[in-house]
């Protein structure tokens, strides 16, 4: 049932308030010092005992892996590696007891993904498992469990189950923080305020929708880089995967820095290039990338935060985003990304919930 919304994705990416809500607020509202996690079993002894976790998922997923590896070696000091399935799988990996396995799943079938998982257990390591999927093969086999409460995804391109993915990360991060030793009560008690607060600032971001619809309707570019650092830079490789998947147009996500090491030569009037800027001690750096590509002809539209003026030196669009913690700041940067994807895919007139190629989930390798 879609609900009165012209495709499931429209549908979905409006849910995200109330499915984001629904994956944090349980897990944070019984303990004033700890998230509860229902299924996760790992002691304090045991994550002395890791020396290395690798976090391992495909497409959408694996980008709030890239997300989970920035979080917990910034926060939680550990370290870790985030890898493709694909190519986990088929290399040799360091994989023993002292490893712990993240895989992150919204179907928790993808045969990739769940290879990997199978080939952790067999080599010894502690496994765990963020799946959206009650019931599913990974829900079963993996001795820990985080589940992400979006509820079904029907529309091919994932949106609400990867902004749950990202909570529930942000969820670990500040549990295994807590564990450490690296996050006092004080910390903590201010990052559980911004987790409370984020299904009202997606909502601000949706009541803008109609906004990023008119700026997809002007938009004629051939080409499109998504450029940021840090997490901008993860989440410029969701807002491109997107963009791609139902819209079909080329698109490429760039570190920002990266620009002048080859890319930069593509750039023309063709080209849009849409900046991401959340990260504010990055604004800066980001901003002169963006005034590069602008005096090669590129058309520069700017994902930033409400206050960050410095953004509008460089760009010829900006879309704000409320200011809320950077450590969750490119979710809400994701929301504007969904929309444009969304709104250009209509634009064009293709099947958005079903594109071209596609399968909700590659349960054949
Ligand atoms: O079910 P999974 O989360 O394991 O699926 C992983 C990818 O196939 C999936 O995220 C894919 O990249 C989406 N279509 C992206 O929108």
């Amino acid at each position: 049932e879609k609900n009165g919304y012209e495709h499931f994705m429209l549908k979905e990416i409006f849910e995200q308030p109330e499915v984001v809500r629904a994956t944090i607020v349980p897990r944070l509202s019984m303990n004033e010092e700890q998230v509860k996690l229902d299924r996760i079993h790992i002691t304090k002894e045991e994550l002395d005992n890791t020396n290395r976790i690798y976090i391992v998922a495909c497409g959408t997923a694996y980008h709030a892996g890239l997300v989970g590896k920035y979080l917990l070696e910034k926060m939680a000091r550990l370290p870790v590696w985030a890898e493709t399935a694909s190519e986990f799988r088929y290399r040799d990996p360091v994989l023993d007891s002292h490893s712990l396995v993240i895989v992150i799943s919204q179907s928790g079938e993808t045969a990739d993904t769940l290879a990997a998982l199978r080939m952790a257990k067999r080599a010894g390591a502690r496994v765990m498992a963020i799946v959206n999927v009650v019931g599913s093969t990974m829900d079963r086999e993996a001795e820990n469990v985080l589940y992400t409460w979006a509820g079904p995804e029907i529309a091919v391109a994932s949106t609400k189950a990867y902004s749950c993915q990202l909570a529930a990360m942000y969820l670990l991060v500040l549990y295994l923080s807590r564990m450490q030793g690296t996050l006092s009560r004080e910390e903590f008690a201010i990052l559980r305020q911004e987790l409370y607060a984020l299904p009202e600032e997606i909502q601000s971001i949706l009541e803008r929708a109609e906004s990023i619809r008119h700026i997809v309707a002007s938009t004629v570019q051939k080409s499109v880089f998504y450029i940021g650092r840090g997490l901008d830079y993860y989440a410029s490789m969701e807002g491109s995967l997107k963009l791609k998947e139902i819209a079909y147009i080329h698109s490429e996500a760039y570190a920002a820095g990266e620009l002048k090491h080859g890319p930069i030569a593509m750039i023309d009037g063709d080209t849009l290039v849409i900046g991401l800027i959340t990260q504010q001690e990055l604004t800066e750096k980001t901003v002169s990338n963006l005034k590069e590509v602008k005096a090669r002809g590129a058309k520069v539209i700017c994902i930033a935060e409400e206050g960050n003026e410095k953004v509008t030196e460089a760009a010829d669009e900006v879309i704000w985003i409320p200011k809320s913690h950077p450590m969750a700041a490119s979710l809400l940067a994701n929301i504007v990304q969904q929309l444009f994807a969304y709104y250009m895919a209509v634009k064009l007139g293709n099947d958005v919930d079903k594109p071209r190629n596609l399968a909700k989930s590659v349960t054949v390798e």
